[in-house]
């Protein structure tokens, strides 16, 4: 499955990764620039944020309580902001794509 990443200047970087893995997997995997990811996943530290594209919206789905009150430690948060580590890749998200913030 793929997903491009938007930088904030507007630099594209798109991976390809497999149905499983979270959208801040494949980014850290590609060490595609604005995504830290670090804690590995586990919703303990906000540095995979992201915002999704309008057109993703429905497909990703709403952020669950933890990764709600996570995102609270985030630099500016969207209404579309998410937690990419929380978003697992699945085959109808391919062509996912998602903005990085200018810092995390
Ligand atoms: Fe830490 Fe996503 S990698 S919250």
């Amino acid at each position: 499955a793929r997903i491009t990443f938007i930088a904030h200047d507007g630099t594209e970087t798109i991976v390809e990764t497999r149905p499983g893995f979270s959208v801040m997997e494949a980014a850290v995997d590609e060490a595609v620039p604005g995504i830290l990811g670090n804690c590995g996943g586990a919703c303990a530290c906000a540095t995979c944020h992201v915002y999704v594209d309008e057109a993703w919206h429905a497909a990703t789905g709403t952020p669950d309580a933890a990764e709600r009150s996570m995102l609270d430690c985030a630099v500016d948060v969207r209404e579309n902001s998410r937690l990419s580590c929380q978003i697992a890749m699945t085959a109808k998200l391919d062509g996912l794509v998602v903005r990085t913030p200018e810092r995390q």
